[in-house]
């Protein structure tokens, strides 16, 4: 399990066994009380904007699963954007193999967590990062034949997240988990940002992390035209194909570091427009190390006029992206269109059930609603958290659903399901979460 890290060298050893002794490892202290019974919390696995991930061990099955904490009480401004984080990643997790599953969400006295599938080598952007001393041999972080090959997973889970009328919007290298598997199978995870759309793709909220977002996503503040969905995932794309690359982002915001400002958006926005993307001195002196036919593909993305800009069917028609692999990609790509026949079958086989759907959903938001209130909050004072069972939780797996009263032929399939299964939440509802969320996403991501 190489998950693409650098090897340590004698000194990182030497410093690791020194720390240990000087520090002999402690048991853990259970970062969610509540959940103890089920879950054996054993690492931090990252941060983000609303809450901390953990890895953890579920009891019963031995099982590795990543478990997102958010401290109760909910802001009351985020619950529709929970509510539809979860419901989302539910619905979409379990009929791709390239997007993080959902298993259970569950509420305690101190937080809400949602239970997921465990991607066992972290994100790209450590993947990617790890490759800097490559780099400075080969001039590029991944060669294109592995951007390539993590292209082809990535372009299939966001083509089946529009084909769900879901559009991301945050895609971007810490949103992009792999597996421990060699090559690894990518996964997208973190549907914090997504959105659920009802006959046309336009959206309004201004959202995203400034260096992935598109001009016409920047600029939205300024007009009432909104944006395309399924475009500003396209030109997300193009830059998470750059950074697998180059390590560096095309379009930055280093004269203005704080990415919440007004100001970061426009120092990307200024540079999107000015030129093409070629002429950007700190990517210029890069080009060399691309090929032409790499170099046309993102050309064909960053368009700054998203009518003119390649759609994600014409990326997987693109030259570049459907060129040849290597014999141990094909053989990847082979064991992941399997795995993706056998969703597909399981899926076909459950009855689609929109009641039960609707019922999962409803319990869903019960749960989100009742996040937003601290058991913990008593007429002032404060309540120290004890270990006692959950308050409520809501199992996302179909098992759930069979417990359900209604049998097993009545299985219901979430991505099946209709369209607008959802919660519908106004697009102003996000806004709350824009600030802070922006500040955590920009923060850690690979930069050179
Ligand atoms: N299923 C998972 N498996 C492994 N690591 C994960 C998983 N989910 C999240 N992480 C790690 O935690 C980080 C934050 O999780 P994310 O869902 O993106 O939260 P946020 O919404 O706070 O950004 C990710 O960038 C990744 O490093
Ligand atoms: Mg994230």
């Amino acid at each position: 399990m190489g998950c693409g890290g650098s090897t340590p060298t004698k000194e990182d050893v030497s410093k690791q066994r020194s720390t240990q002794q000087q520090h002999p490892p402690q048991q853990q202290e259970s970062p969610c009380l509540g959940l103890e019974d089920d879950y054996k919390f054993k690492q931090k696995l990252g941060q983000g904007g609303t809450g901390l991930t953990y890895l953890a061990e579920d009891r019963k099955t031995k099982e590795l699963v990543a478990i997102k904490l958010i401290k109760r009480p909910l802001p009351r401004v985020l619950e529709q954007n929970i509510l539809r984080e979860i419901v989302i990643q539910a619905n979409l997790g379990e009929g791709h193999v390239n997007i993080i599953n959902a298993f259970e969400a569950v509420l305690t006295e101190t937080h809400l967590a949602l239970v997921m599938e465990y991607a066992a080598c972290g994100s790209l952007t450590s993947y990617v990062a790890n490759r800097w001393q490559v780099a400075q041999h080969t001039g590029l972080f991944l060669s294109e034949d592995e951007a390539r090959f993590f292209m082809r997973q990535f372009i299939p889970a966001v083509d089946y997240c529009h084909k769900h009328n879901v559009a991301h919007r945050d895609l971007k290298l810490d949103n992009t988990l792999l597996s421990d598997d060699n090559p690894p199978l990518l996964k997208l995870c973190d549907f914090g940002f997504a959105r659920q759309w009802e006959g046309q793709s336009q959206m309004f909220t201004h959202i995203g992390t400034p260096v992935y977002m598109s001009p016409e996503l920047i600029n939205s503040r300024n007009d009432q035209k909104g944006y395309d969905g399924k475009l500003v995932d396209v030109w997300a794309g193009g830059v998470l194909l750059i950074v697998m690359l180059l390590g560096t982002f095309p379009f930055d915001h280093t004269e203005n570091p704080d990415p919440n400002s007004q100001e970061a958006h426009l120092e990307v926005w200024m540079q999107q427009i000015k030129s093409d993307w070629k002429e950007i001195p700190h990517i210029k002196p890069s080009l060399s190390k691309l090929s032409d036919e790499v170099k046309l593909l993102l050309d064909r993305i960053f368009k700054v006029n998203e009518k003119e800009r390649i759609t994600i069917e014409g990326i997987k028609e693109d030259p570049w992206y459907s060129a040849p692999l290597p014999p141990k990609y094909i053989e990847a790509e082979e064991n992941i269109a399997k795995q993706q026949r056998k969703v597909e079958e399981q899926c076909m086989q459950r009855a689609l059930n929109p009641a039960l759907l609707q019922r999962r959903t409803q319990e869903l938001q019960t749960l989100v609603s009742a996040g937003t209130s601290s058991p913990l909050k008593v007429a002032g004072e404060t309540r120290r958290p004890t270990l006692r069972a959950p308050e409520q939780r809501v199992d996302l797996r179909e098992e759930s659903v069979i417990g359900s009263g209604n049998g097993p032929s009545s299985r219901i399939s979430m991505i099946n399901g209709p369209p607008n299964n959802l919660p519908s939440v106004t697009e102003d509802g996000g806004e709350g979460l824009d600030a802070s969320r922006h500040a955590a996403s920009a923060n850690g991501t690979a930069r050179s």
